[in-house]
């Protein structure tokens, strides 16, 4: 299992997934973190909003053990079945942005615990995405769950092809950065580059927060340490995002976000003119 992924190049330009739906997703991307809660699921769902202004997207989430992006994007639709009463209709968040979510697809109650052994659990993944009616998608954002073991290898191996992966990492656990760092390489993934989430503090008043006593600044969690470890890898860094109290408004994005994710549009889009929206 190991090496079959590893020999794969996982940006094959112009190769487009084609499933029993003859999905015409061109492009499909990874956000990755092997730590859990460091801001995968934000980073996707932020992504994906921005990138379905200038295209079809669509945004699946892989992490069917706690699906959160439901939740952060407040849907309480469920998924409908397809006319031809197999395949799913996928959430409609907007006429540019579809989501695709275990969570959504009304198997349970509300937020039910799923316990799976890995096979199904994979198979389960499968079936979000290939039972799926995508219609025109043109860039697929995979939100995935923590780790790097059976789980992630599963994922990987679903997608015929990924265009790139987008690390998530927070300063004080440098060290899981460098393992995914590591991970990309041993399976040929393209990593386009990382967020530092969780970067220092910002107040309400949107200012970073500083020690009363003594005016330092307050990083709970530290500041550019990631940064350091893009410099001296030579990865591109997208930016950091600061850790904040106030609930993230995914129609507005703050400043302190959309900075980052503006770089990795950027990278996305760059050459794709083709297939990107007037
Ligand atoms: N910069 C931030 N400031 C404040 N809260 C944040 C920030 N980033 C993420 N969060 C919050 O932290 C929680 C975890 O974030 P998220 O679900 O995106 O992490 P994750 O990596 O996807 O987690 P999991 O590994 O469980 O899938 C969420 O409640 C999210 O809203
Ligand atoms: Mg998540």
């Amino acid at each position: 299992m190991l090496t079959s992924r590893s020999s794969k190049k996982s940006s094959r330009k112009g190769h487009k997934r084609e499933s029993i739906f003859m999905i015409p997703i061109v492009r499909v991307y990874a956000v990755i973190g092997i730590k859990g809660g460091v801001g995968k699921s934000l980073v996707s769902i932020a992504l994906a909003k921005e990138l379905s202004k200038f295209a079809k997207v669509g945004l699946v989430d892989c992490d069917i053990d706690s699906s959160n992006i439901p939740g952060m994007l407040k849907i309480e639709e469920r998924m409908r079945p397809a006319p031809d009463r197999i395949h799913f209709l996928p959430i409609n968040v907007t006429d540019s942005l579809k989501v695709v979510s275990l969570e959504c697809m009304g198997l349970g109650r509300k937020c039910a615990a799923v316990t799976k052994e890995g096979k199904q659990h994979q198979q389960i993944i499968r079936d979000i995405i290939d039972m799926t009616c995508w219609g025109q998608t043109e860039i697929l954002i995979a939100d995935m769950p923590a780790g790097s073991s059976d789980e992630f290898l599963g994922i990987m191996s679903i997608f015929d092809h990924l265009d790139g992966v987008i690390a998530v990492a927070q300063p004080s656990t440098s060290e899981d950065f460098n393992r995914v760092v590591d991970l990309c390489k041993y399976h040929g993934l393209t990593m386009l580059g990382v967020v530092e989430n969780m970067n220092g503090t910002l107040t309400e008043c949107g200012v970073p927060a500083e020690c009363p006593k003594c005016h330092k600044e307050f990083t709970p969690l530290g500041k550019d340490v990631i940064l350091n470890i893009c410099k001296e890898k030579q990865i591109d860094y997208f930016g950091g995002i600061p850790l904040t109290s106030e609930k993230i408004d995914f129609e507005q994005l703050p400043q302190s976000i959309s900075k980052s994710i503006d770089n990795m549009l950027k990278k996305i889009i760059v050459g794709e003119e083709v297939w990107l929206k007037p």
